[in-house]
Parts: C-alpha cells; sequence; structure tokens
C-alpha cells in the first residue's frame, strides 16, 4: 500500500499535553485540519488556537468505555474528512474498531529506538537500562503499545551525567525533525507498507 499522494490530504492531530510536536508541524506548514485533545485545558489546545486550527476537547472522564470514546473521536474525525491521523503526546491507546477506519493512516512518535523501551518514561527507561544510544521513532499504530511498523528513526547518543530531563529534551529535538519530515512523505505519497516493511522514497 502506497500513501495518499495528494499535498492536500487533511490531516487531523490527536494530542494530550504541551503539544510541542503539534507545534512542529504547525511550523513545518502541514496542513492541519482539526486538533483532538482529551485532556481540558492543555498547553496542546492554545497552540492550536493561535495557529488558527479548529481545536476540539474530547474528555475521555465523559465516557464509560475505551470504545465509547473512540467512537465519538472517529465520528470528530469523519465529520471533517480527516485522511491521516497523526498522534503528538496522545496519551491513550485506541481500539481496534477506530484503527480499522484508518488502516496505515494513523503515526505515532515516540521517544526511544523502538522496540526498545515503549510505553511511559522512555526517557527514564534508557538511562535506567545504561543505554549508550536511544532515541526516537515514527510508526504506524496498531492495537499494541509502540508495536506497529516503524517508518523512521533517529538516534541521540546518552552521554556520561545525563538526567531524564537533559536526556528528553535531547531527543524531542529530533522528534521536532523528524515527525514533520514523515508527515510531508506521507501526504506526498512517497511511503509503501508492505507487513512490517516500511520503505519511504
Ligand atoms: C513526545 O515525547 C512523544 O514522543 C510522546 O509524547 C511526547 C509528547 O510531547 N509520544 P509533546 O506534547 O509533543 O511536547
Amino acid at each position: 500500500m502506497t500513501t495518499a499522494g495528494a499535498r492536500d490530504l487533511r490531516v487531523g492531530v490527536l494530542a494530550s499535553g504541551s503539544g510541542s510536536n503539534l507545534q512542529a508541524l504547525i511550523d513545518a506548514g502541514v496542513q492541519i485540519v482539526v486538533l483532538v485533545c482529551n485532556v481540558p485545558g492543555a498547553k496542546c489546545l492554545d497552540r492550536a488556537k493561535a495557529a488558527g486550527i479548529e481545536a476540539v476537547v474530547l474528555d475521555h472522564h465523559a465516557f464509560a468505555s475505551r470504545e465509547a470514546y473512540d467512537l465519538a473521536l472517529l465520528a470528530e474525525l469523519k465529520k471533517r474528512q480527516v485522511q491521516l491521523v497523526c498522534l503528538a503526546g496522545f496519551m491513550r491507546l485506541l481500539t481496534a474498531k477506530f484503527l480499522a477506519e484508518f488502516t496505515h493512516a494513523v503515526i505515532n512518535v515516540h521517544p526511544s529506538l523502538l522496540p526498545a523501551f515503549p510505553g511511559i518514561h522512555s526517557a527514564r527507561q534508557a538511562l535506567a537500562y545504561g543505554v549508550k544510544l536511544t532515541g526516537c521513532t515514527v510508526h504506524f499504530v496498531d492495537e499494541g503499545t509502540d508495536t506497529g511498523p516503524i517508518i523512521a528513526q533517529a538516534a541521540v547518543p546518552v552521554f556520561d551525567g545525563d538526567d531524564e530531563a537533559r536526556l528528553q529534551a535531547r531527543i524531542q529535538v529530533e522528534e521536532h525533525r523528524l515527525f514533520p519530515a514523515v508527515v510531508a512523505a506521507y501526504v506526498q505519497g512517497r511511503v509503501t507498507v508492505q507487513g512490517r516493511k516500511v520503505t519511504t522514497r
């Protein structure tokens, strides 16, 4: 499967927090039609509004189940004809039903070289393990936690005496470069997926 090849692909972003990766997408000129955030008051909402992007709050506390939440999420995205969903620090797993509507059209940025250190606190995990190299990964999203096919990775060295905040900050510099580059490649139809193998031209 090769991605759309349309420069005007409609991109939706899901985020839960600060939204520095959302900002990187905005700054790179990605045409974002909507931000959906599950945390009322999160900074990503301000970033979207400042950029003139429609910002929707969909608080997960208001829903009885993950399935119910994802149905509402799906409705918000479909309403705006979103074709590519970018997870920019969206701290929720997506259900099979949601993902079935967006085959090879949900991508995430994660702060480690997957499959090492999935889940939360990846920089902390990397420091605790003692690796000399970590980084970030942009990957397609499946039902697992950070388990989908890998699109691109960037390495970041771990220095003696690093603490979590310093390492995380250096990883984020790479995220802010890699994520928009992958989104641009996807939007331009340069990403091809076959099983777990992803090729970017
Ligand atoms: C990033 O480190 C990303 O890899 C992870 O969540 C964090 C979100 O940061 N999935 P921000 O909200 O984009 O600043």
